[in-house]
């Protein structure tokens, strides 16, 4: 539970993901919770509920550290590039273009929204593995940089690219390295379905050689993601600097490794990931050291952090309604949002942190489980968890929400997205409106020979 230790005053503010709440939040005189200086029962009131509420300091902090920590620990070229399946919108992605990094893309609607964002062609690279034609296309023409997952994707790009102006491209493997997260947010063992196989690399960078439409400039690998362990990336590193070595004999002008994201995030108590500035540090030594080991000019080192810079920036207000309280067994409260929302808990029981943000400090607490409101027995938000008492309209924040919540957030029920709100410096921005039950109906069609008159 989070009681009043995630606003403790020794937090680690240069590194948003090591704190449960946004680094601005604070408490005020009449015991509320701010956040960005905006009363969140207030933001409450005036933009209604479920609302994601970003914190605009922690996402540009989150950014800034990156950067520096990548000027003071690598010795060559970098570009970070947020992955923007954790959170894609135009103005994150104006954010974080303008804090200097480039994005990862895995559709055309993530490349749509990071070109209108204002994020530059050539600093966005295109992953996925079962790219469409249209959508290479569309990255081709944007002078986007394409990573090569399979063999489909270089039929595909046959017919695409040209002489004149060749494909901008990296290629993907998997590199053998297990991690401990959950199993489906694994990606770098043997048995997955992105990127090459390493016994393919070899044959594909000698074909690869031969087209004239193809500008091989880098290599990616991604090992999995809430990752709190630092060694899986060191160990990537020497893979990865073995496959660089491998490629630049056969003759391609390699200049990016790219080591893919997974740095992981506080959203509980116990949960203690690294701070970004020490992830940062042990991919640079492990690339400069890989590197120094086998003669290597040091390559432009990229990576791809998603849920370290907008996690933690962002948290969820729900207003409580609906109590059940089943005797001897557990009190069900329940929350205007759930599983729509945030499919988190559901999908990979992930844990959550909260508190009502009008006593964030009240310890007089009993234990409640959080549902939310879906048609669905499993659409449970935060399981026997502390809450002072209670009543219905009161709001409660949870925490942590600001990746994987809107960009895998459904329609189930037929509950429209919560609106997002940016805040900083007491002042606060709409940044996604909220959908309405008839936005709906919009992509319904009706056809004539079922609409009866009675
Ligand atoms: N690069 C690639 C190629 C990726 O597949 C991912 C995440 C990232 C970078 C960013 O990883 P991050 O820094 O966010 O860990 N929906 C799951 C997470 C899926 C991650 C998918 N790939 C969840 O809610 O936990």
């Amino acid at each position: 539970m989070l009681g009043s230790k995630a606003f403790e005053p020794n937090r680690d503010i240069d590194s948003p993901n090591r704190n449960i709440a946004p680094i601005t939040s604070e408490i005020n005189d009449s015991e509320k919770l701010l956040v960005g200086g905006c009363q969140l029962s207030e933001l409450a009131k005036k933009y209604g509920t479920p609302l994601y509420v970003f914190d605009e300091l922690s996402l540009r902090t989150a950014c800034k550290t990156y950067i520096s920590s990548l000027k003071k620990h690598y010795p060559g070229d970098y570009l970070p590039l947020y992955a923007s399946k954790a959170n894609s919108s135009l103005a994150i992605c104006a954010i974080i273009a303008s804090e200097g990094f480039g994005l990862d893309a895995v559709s055309e609607g993530e490349l749509l929204t990071a070109l209108k964002g204002g994020v530059k062609g050539e600093n966005i690279v295109f992953h996925g593995n079962n790219k469409s034609r249209d959508e290479l296309f569309f990255a081709y023409q944007n002078n986007v940089t394409i990573v090569l997952d399979n063999n489909h994707d270089i039929e595909l790009l046959k017919n695409i690219a040209s002489e004149g102006k060749p494909a901008k491209l990296m290629l993907r493997f998997t590199p053998g390295i297990e991690c401990h997260t959950h199993e489906y947010i694994r990606t770098g063992h043997l048995d997955s379905k992105f990127g090459f196989d390493p016994d393919q690399v070899e044959s594909v960078l000698q074909e690869l050689k031969m087209y004239k439409w193809a500008n091989l400039t880098g290599l990616h690998a991604h090992i999995g993601s809430q990752i709190f362990e630092v060694q899986p990336h060191v160990d990537l590193a020497g893979v990865m600097a073995d496959t660089l070595k491998l490629a630049r004999k056969i003759g391609h002008p390699i200049a990016d490794l790219n080591l893919g994201g997974g740095l992981g995030i506080k959203y509980v108590q116990e949960d203690n990931p690294p701070s970004i500035d020490k992830w940062v540090e042990v991919i640079s030594k492990a690339v400069v050291i890989a590197c120094s080991e086998r003669n290597l000019d040091l390559p432009r080192l990229m990576c791809e952090p998603g849920r370290s810079l907008v996690a933690n920036s962002c948290l969820t207000i729900y207003k409580i309604g609906a109590k059940k309280i089943v005797p001897g067994i557990r009190t069900y409260l329940s929350v205007d949002g759930g599983m729509s929302d945030n499919p988190r808990p559901i999908t990979y029981q992930s844990l959550y942190s909260s508190c009502l943000v009008d006593k964030p400090l009240d310890s007089n607490c009993e234990k409640v489980t959080i549902a939310g409101k879906h048609c669905e027995s499993g659409d449970i938000l935060l399981k026997d968890f502390s809450l002072p008492s209670c009543e219905s309209g009161d709001f409660l924040a949870v925490f942590g929400t600001g990746a994987y919540n809107y960009s895998m957030s459904s329609n189930y029920n037929r509950i429209p997205r919560p609106a997002t709100v940016i805040v900083g410096d007491g002042c606060v921005d709409l940044i996604q409106r909220r959908e309405l039950p008839e936005d709906l109906l919009q992509l319904d069609v009706l056809p004539d020979r079922f609409i009866t008159n009675n």
